[in-house]
């Protein structure tokens, strides 16, 4: 990010170098793990190489069975174990489905952190009175880190209710809780805010490296990085594809800018447009796109709208990576039962020459 105080600078530099850094067995990798760094599934900040494979245990009819009693240690394959545990693979079960999680893209995170809440609550009021479909909602979550009392971003408690931005169905609330999170689901790193080892099949509560693996200090830096991550500079390339953005409706959940609170620590980020095309909201995509996944309040055929910031990145395009194009992207949005149909529908009545011109304006941003 342009223009950052030397205090700033020193923190991305830091976070950075953490970002990209694996963790081995005596740094308390593991038990169980899916890659040693985060820059393993954020490579260069974009998507990928890296994924996670999430678990599904389904009835007779397909549907999420309550509880899934086949999942004791919980939804995640963790493939890597260290010396002498086991991986936490899936069991080969034909009521056990998996469905995959491309690493997400974390440019320009900082301006999701800033939004205000009140945005994201006007916002979804705007959206409840719309009449083509589209109805996003806030995704209320549990605050599930411990408190930290060093980060002036937030004071947010253990067991606290709040707005999930975070992750393909908004479910975390703040970059230190996802860094956390990450830390400790991804990678087997238990933190100060993370302090407990994910559950694992040889039911250790510890690795190689006694008690909690890192301090709230490093969880914090590999956040402040992510947060001061620029938007990729945006080309202008004239008024028409923003005109067919709106005009076919990719407006109402893809929201080209919103206000951030006047107090967020960043100065370049408070008090600002964030230019991020995302509503933040939970939004019904339709059973093509579901994998009967909750996260808070978030169903299993809802995702958060991803915000559309630096597209031309991407090799892979949706939460699983499953569209090859921008395209095929936006042709998958129009299942049946999903809130964007009427705008895919839009799309696909469009002129060929327009379709180019937005296809070519989403590359743009
Ligand atoms: C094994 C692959 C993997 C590793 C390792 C990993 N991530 Fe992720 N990351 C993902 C996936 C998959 C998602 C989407 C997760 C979801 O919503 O369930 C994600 C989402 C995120 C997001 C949310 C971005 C957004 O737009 O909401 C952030 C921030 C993030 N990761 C940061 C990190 C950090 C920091 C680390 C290291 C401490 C890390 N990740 C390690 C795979 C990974
Ligand atoms: C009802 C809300 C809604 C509307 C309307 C909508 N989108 Fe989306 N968009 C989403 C959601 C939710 C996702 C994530 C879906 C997933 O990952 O499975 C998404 C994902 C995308 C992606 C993939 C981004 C990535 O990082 O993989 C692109 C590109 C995109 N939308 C473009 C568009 C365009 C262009 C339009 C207009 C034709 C549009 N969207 C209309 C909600 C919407």
């Amino acid at each position: 990010m342009r223009g950052l105080d030397a205090a700033w600078g020193a923190r991305f530099l830091e976070g950075d170098a953490l970002f990209d850094t694996p963790f081995r067995e005596a740094d308390g990798l593991g038990p169980v793990y899916i890659r040693a760094s985060c820059g393993g599934c954020h490579q260069a900040a974009t998507r990928g190489p890296g994924f996670v494979e999430r678990m599904v245990q389904v009835d007779a009819a397909g549907e999420p069975v309550p509880g899934m009693p086949a999942l004791p240690y919980g939804t995640v394959v963790r493939p890597f174990a260290i010396t002498g545990a086991h991986p936490l693979l899936a069991p080969s079960r034909a009521d056990v489905r998996l469905h995959q999680r491309a690493g997400i893209p974390v440019m320009g995170r900082g301006w999701l952190e800033a939004i205000s809440d009140a945005e994201l609550l006007r916002v979804a009021a705007a959206q409840a009175q719309r009449t083509d479909g589209v109805s996003g909602r806030v995704n209320r979550v549990t605050w599930r880190s411990e408190a930290n009392p060093d980060s002036p971003f937030h004071d947010f408690q253990p067991g606290a209710v709040v707005i999930g931005r975070f992750g393909l169905k908004a479910r975390q609330p703040t970059l230190d809780d996802f860094a956390a999170d990450a830390l400790q689901g991804d990678m087997g790193i238990t933190s100060a805010l993370r302090p407990v080892e994910p559950p694992n099949p040889d039911g250790l509560t510890d690795d190689a490296k006694a008690g909690v693996d890192v301090d709230a200090a490093l969880v914090n830096a590999i956040a402040d990085y992510v947060r001061l991550i620029a938007i990729p500079p945006r080309q202008d390339m004239g008024p028409r594809g923003p005109r067919l953005f709106a005009q076919v409706t990719c407006d109402a959940c893809h929201v080209p800018s919103l206000k951030t609170r006047a107090d967020y620590p960043v100065p370049q980020l408070a008090n600002a447009d964030a230019p991020v095309f995302t509503d933040l909201l939970v939004h019904d995509m339709g059973p093509a796109l579901a994998d009967g996944l909750t996260d808070g309040e978030a169903t299993g055929r809802e995702w958060r709208t991803s915000p559309l910031v630096g597209l031309r990145f991407l090799k892979a395009f949706l939460h699983d990576g499953r569209a090859q194009s921008l395209d095929e992207a936006v042709r998958l949005h129009g299942g049946a039962g999903s809130e964007a149909k009427a705008s895919a529908d839009l799309y696909l009545a469009l002129s060929d020459d327009d379709r180019a011109a937005l296809l070519s304006y989403l590359s743009s941003l």
